[in-house]
């Protein structure tokens, strides 16, 4: 009968939008600060008080692979010393891992008008080797180092003695294998310029239809790594021409995003830059860093410069406010 038949489909729909929304997983005050202390001691990350639903919601399929019913047992198998390898996993569900190609293209362009062509003079002068060395730290996907290694095949390129290479970790073993493979939906694309969406990738066809993949010449100059950002000091050579950490210590608390840029900051060149998310603030971080547009820092070869005050809303200079919030809003 056409019309049970409707009926029966609006229900297997609602159950299914039902499954879709996990249900709440019960997280009393004290569970929830136990999580929290765990969280930020291992990555860094600091949940607020209001992120009691977050952590219950991306915990929850976990704990239903594993068959546990409530957040206190799974937190008996994650805090223990020898849970290594469930705390990755929980890091996993609970890192937010949003990114796009050519995500804030200022920086980008940045790169094409000014790095580029100051290394390329310098190289001709014989100030420095024609060598590049750009380390991506939080790069989940993939997306952020690809972009970045395109550019450099493109205006850097290996014809012209270029030997450049991109350095790209993450916490997440869950991205980092995305990462690796380098395959996206096609709709992902849509951030590269033309020229180099076809120069540098490849669409797919048959079973890889609607999906595009990272030619073999641009993978192969991205070296992957798991690396924590809360872990110092950071097993990684250097130093780097030039360093992204986007979007990532937002998620830190003072302390923690204070110690990481520290950190990073042994590893990035004299007069390398530093770049960070749109909505990011690097407060009296370092006497060593000088803020030369918004999110575009260089690291200066003496400490005596002025520290990086960046506090958005309290910056004094209405020049800059004017220009961070042209750049958050592109
Ligand atoms: C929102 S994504 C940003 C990706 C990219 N940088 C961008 O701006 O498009 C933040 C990434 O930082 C990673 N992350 C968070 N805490 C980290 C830590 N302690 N060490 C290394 N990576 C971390 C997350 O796993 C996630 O993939």
């Amino acid at each position: 009968m056409p019309g049970g038949s409707r009926t029966n489909r609006r229900s297997a729909e609602s159950v299914r939008a039902e499954s879709l929304q996990p249900p709440q997983l019960s997280v009393s005050p004290e569970l929830f600060r136990k999580f929290q202390q765990l969280i930020y001691s291992e990555t860094g990350i600091w949940l607020g008080n209001s992120k009691t639903a977050l952590l219950s919601g991306r915990l929850y399929r976990r704990l239903m692979t594993l068959g546990i019913p409530t957040l206190k047992e799974y937190y008996e198998l994650v805090s223990v010393p020898d849970g290594l390898e469930e705390r990755a996993r929980m890091i996993d569900a609970i890192t937010t891992n949003e990114t796009r190609f050519f995500r804030e293209p200022r920086q980008f362009d940045f790169l094409v008008e000014q790095a580029f062509p100051r290394w390329s003079a310098e190289a001709t002068q014989g100030l420095r080797p024609k060598r590049v060395r750009i380390w991506s730290a939080g790069c989940a996907s993939g997306e952020e180092p690809y972009s970045l290694a395109m550019l450099l095949a493109q205006y850097l390129p290996a014809e012209q003695g270029w030997d450049a290479r991109i350095f790209a970790t993450d916490i997440s073993n869950r991205v980092l294998e995305k990462a690796r493979h380098g395959i996206y939906d096609a709709t992902r694309s849509e951030g590269i310029p033309k020229e180099l969406l076809r120069k540098f990738m490849l669409r797919g066809f048959a079973d890889q239809q609607g999906r595009v993949k990272i030619k073999v010449g641009i993978q192969e100059m991205v070296d992957f790594a798991r690396l924590n950002l809360n872990q110092s000091p950071y097993p990684v050579d250097g130093p780097f021409d030039v360093i992204l950490c986007r979007n990532v210590l937002i998620y830190f608390n003072a302390e923690s995003r204070k110690r990481a840029v520290t950190s990073l900051l042994g590893h990035l060149a004299p007069n390398g830059y530093l770049f960070v998310g749109h909505a990011e603030n690097l407060t009296s971080v370092s006497t060593q860093l000088r803020s030369i547009e918004p999110t575009i820092y260089v690291k200066t070869t003496s400490a005596t410069g002025p520290s990086v005050t960046v506090l958005e809303g309290t910056e004094s200079d209405p020049e800059r406010q004017r220009a961070i919030a042209t750049s958050a809003s592109r």
